[in-house]
């Protein structure tokens, strides 16, 4: 292949290393998507040098139509439905390699001039199974998380055993696809099977354990992307599809821990139903409610609050009217910081990416481990739409679903406000303790209707 093509394929390979090391901060994280997506448009480029089949314009119309779509989706989609979103792309990377990988089968199986070796083959094989699995998986997570079919775990006796006869049985029929090539009718059978594969491994896992899953096929979709780079002899989609695969790997690891499950717990399926028991929860909690008016006579008089922020917060989209709390607060030189769980809201980072869209600077987001030991020193924690998160249960009842996660220890903090509307359960669907606590006032009513009443006391105590 061309020098040129190949110092391109360096460049690009080079620029997504760079920006998944910008990714990891915060404040970097723009430039870091600027230089993938440079890197991108530069592999693209080299490619369709490489063209040999379709015509420049046919390739242009398809990245036209495509990039058309994408562009229409992402300014629609919700910052809520981003995960359905994510699955949506998962499955249809996955697609496009299994695709390709069936073509390039077929392609060189009908054509007596080329020929496929033992390489071919394999990469063929894996593309074909991570890519359909991953194809088939990624859709039954976009059901489940919007919502299309249920969030329940969905079991049977003698699951485990089905999915690894239907993993034996790709392996018996990839040998005779091996053994004889031009025998069509075995890859028909690894299709059938890979497919089926996606759905049962994922229809047994509960909602609550989709964003796990979803990085999981994340990581998925890169290696079947890696297979296919092989299949291609593309240097650039080799490099690509293995980044992808190893950072899903590690973010999914990195989510496992904060929730203290162990990836095969979550792949094996069944938390929810646990979960929908309920049986762990224990009595009721009696409550105490707070208005906007007293609520701001609290904010008023602290000298130090942090604020948890959580799922209900991307919900009620209060990040907004969170960030001029903080500068009510500030006026008073009151210390106003963020207490960031690592798995609060739906996807990693979803809190940082709402609070930086509010403006809201990130040396005033601190980690779990780096402030947890300053809840017992604040006046007020300030809990908004958060619920498992700062779930005392998690610490000390062992039979809690959630036992053994690790939370922020907002309970231990002099006075605790939580705006949420109603006494509805978090995404694990268990009760949370710290409403009944003796610290704690329930500020019930929608985040951001609340919180602006809570601002416009503030601004009129002025
Ligand atoms: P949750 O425990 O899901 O609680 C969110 C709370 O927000 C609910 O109790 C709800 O109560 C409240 N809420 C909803 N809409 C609201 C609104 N408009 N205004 C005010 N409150 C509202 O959230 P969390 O504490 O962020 O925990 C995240 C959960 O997701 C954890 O269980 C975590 O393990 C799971 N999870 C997260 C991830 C990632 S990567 N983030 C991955 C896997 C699992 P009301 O209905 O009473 O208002």
């Amino acid at each position: 292949m061309n020098i040129g093509i190949q110092l391109a394929y360096l460049v690009a390979s080079v620029l997504f290393i760079l920006g998944i090391k910008y990714l990891g901060k915060t404040k970097d994280a723009r430039k870091g998507n600027v230089l993938s997506a440079v890197g991108m448009l530069i592999a693209i480029a080299a490619t369709l040098f490489t063209l040999e089949v379709f015509s420049l314009i046919e390739i242009g119309a398809a990245i036209l139509v495509g990039a058309a779509i994408g562009l229409y989706y992402s300014q629609k989609v919700a910052m809520t439905k981003i995960p359905e979103m994510v699955a949506l792309f998962n499955g249809f990377g996955g697609l496009a390699s299994f695709s390709v990988a069936l073509s390039d089968f077929f392609f060189k199986n009908a054509n007596a001039a080329t020929s496929l070796d033992a390489i071919n083959l394999t990469s063929i094989l894996l593309s074909v199974l991570i890519g359909g699995v991953t194809f088939t998986g990624s859709m039954v997570a976009y059901l489940k998380l919007d919502g299309k079919v249920s969030g329940q775990p969905i079991t049977f006796s003698g699951q485990h055993l089905l999915n690894l006869i239907f993993l034996l049985a790709f392996f018996v029929a990839a040998v005779l696809v091996f053994i004889d090539p031009s025998q069509e009718i075995y890859l028909y059978i690894l299709v059938g099977l890979a497919l089926c594969l996606g759905i049962l491994t994922v229809i047994p896992i509960g909602g609550a354990d989709m964003p796990v899953v979803i990085s999981l096929l994340n990581s998925y979709s890169g290696m079947a992307a890696c297979a296919t780079g092989f299949i291609l002899n593309n240097n650039v989609l080799i490099v690509a599809g293995s980044l992808v695969g190893a950072s899903g790997i590690i973010l999914t690891q990195i989510m496992c821990k904060a929730m203290n499950r162990s990836l095969m717990n979550v792949l094996l399926g069944g938390f929810g139903q646990t979960v929908a028991t309920g049986g762990a929860d224990g009595p009721a909690v009696v409550v105490k409610e707070i208005g906007v008016e007293e609520s701001a006579m609290l904010f008023d008089s602290a000298s130090s609050v942090i604020v948890v922020p959580g799922y209900g917060m991307a919900v009620a989209q209060a990040q907004h009217v969170v960030r001029e709390l903080m500068e009510q607060c500030e006026k008073r030189n009151i210390e106003f910081r963020f207490a960031i769980h690592p798995v609060a809201g739906r996807m990693p980072g979803h809190m940082n990416v709402l609070l930086a869209e509010a403006n809201i600077s990130y040396d005033k987001l601190i980690e779990m481990d780096d402030i947890n030991e300053d809840f017992s020193n604040t006046d007020l924690v300030f809990v908004v739409g958060a619920n498992d998160v700062v779930n005392p249960a998690a610490r000390t009842n062992p039979e809690s679903p959630i036992f053994g996660m690790p939370i922020l220890n907002a309970d231990k903090a002099r006075t605790v406000i939580v705006s949420k509307r109603s006494m509805g359960k978090g995404y694990a669907g268990v009760e949370n303790e710290l409403f009944g606590f003796p610290n704690c006032l329930m500020l019930f009513g929608d985040a951001k209707q609340t919180i602006t009443k809570v601002v416009s006391e503030l601004k009129d105590m002025a």
